[in-house]
């Protein structure tokens, strides 16, 4: 595929996910306990005429973390600055962020776990006491500046919060976990995604596509829009099971969610070292992976889905895991 066909599909992709993602609390389908502690916090807040708490949400990706920063800033009814941990490299880029954020402002701060030390040393007291310090000049000439900050809350996501530092998760007035959806949830969200996408689906293509979603509505919204090319392109009016299961075929998605991949993570666990333990190192090399896109894209739903476990010695695949890749478990 060319880089021009590439960019364009994704660019397709974001656009219906911006048309697909809720801008109200009402639309947001799922994490209840989630919603119900921050509308109590923001009303709270807005109540004393204050701004609210920096607040934190962890989670393996594709769960909304994006969309609940929206959401905030909608009840608030302030701006919301995006960036991310990876666009902050340099002090500079974040004192860029900081010294143009307005009163009430939401900064969204995505993969936060990326930011270096020097950058969340720059954070703290801007968190704490809305101090901006910023050094110019260099060497004996070196001098502090000291800004003072409009009131602002951070809201800061990741999906490795054992790799913020405690200090820097301790300045959070709170710190939320977004978990997996419940089946029921995400065929919630496919219906309401089918309908502003004007698709018919019938009650078990939902039930298909959310079982194949890992529970996760970024993926749920994905397969819905794959589903919906090959319907396009045999003319069905109404999406079933049928074209369902051919489209997971073709994407070779099993009936779990799993991918290639997955699978092949288990396969290399279970054939080359029966079972494991093998040690996450070991297993990026035979992978030709990064050990971080192990941790954080595969590792999650196959410990969620019970085939895969983490022990101090390394990863191991459950007897489920075998039973589901039809290998025989050595006794
Ligand atoms: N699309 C993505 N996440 C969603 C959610 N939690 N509820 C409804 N639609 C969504």
């Amino acid at each position: 595929m060319s880089k021009d066909s590439n960019n364009a599909i994704k660019k397709e992709d974001i656009q219906t996910e911006t048309m697909l993602r809720p801008d109200c609390w009402d639309d947001y389908i799922g994490q209840e306990k989630v919603k119900s502690n921050l509308k109590i916090m923001l009303e709270a807040a807005k109540k004393r005429g204050e701004f609210p708490d920096h607040l934190l949400f962890y989670g393996p990706q594709g769960l909304g973390k994006t969309t609940l920063a929206t959401l905030i800033s909608k009840e608030l009814g302030a701006n919301l600055r995006v960036t991310s941990g990876v666009n902050l490299e340099k002090s500079g880029d974040l004192v860029a962020v900081l010294a143009n954020l307005e009163k009430g402002d939401v900064l969204f701060i995505d993969e936060a776990h990326r930011l270096n030390r020097m950058i969340e040393e720059i954070l703290y007291p801007a968190m704490e006491a809305r101090k901006l310090y910023i050094t110019v000049g260099k060497g004996p000439a070196a001098r502090m500046l000291t800004l003072d900050l409009p009131p602002f809350t951070l809201v800061a996501a990741t999906t490795r919060l054992n790799l913020l530092s405690s200090p820097f998760r301790s300045r959070f007035g709170a710190i939320f976990n977004i978990d997996y959806y419940g089946l029921d949830e995400i065929e919630k969200i496919i219906s309401r995604s089918a309908q502003i996408l004007g698709l018919k689906l019938s009650d078990d293509a939902i039930g298909i596509l959310a079982r194949a979603s890992r529970f996760t509505p970024r993926n749920a919204n994905r397969l819905l829009k794959r589903v919906r090319d090959f319907a396009e392109v045999k003319n069905l009016e109404v999406i079933n099971a049928g074209i369902c299961n051919h489209t997971m075929e073709s994407l070779e998605i099993d009936n779990l969610g799993l991918e290639k991949y997955d699978r092949k993570l288990l396969e290399i666990i279970i054939k080359k070292y029966d079972g494991g333990p093998v040690g996450l190192n070991t297993l990026a090399a035979v992978l030709g992976e990064d050990r971080g896109i192990i941790e954080e894209v595969y590792e999650p739903f196959l410990i969620k889905t019970g085939l895969l476990q983490k022990s101090s010695s390394g990863r191991i695949a459950t007897a489920d895991a075998y039973e589901h890749l039809n290998l025989e478990l050595k006794s």
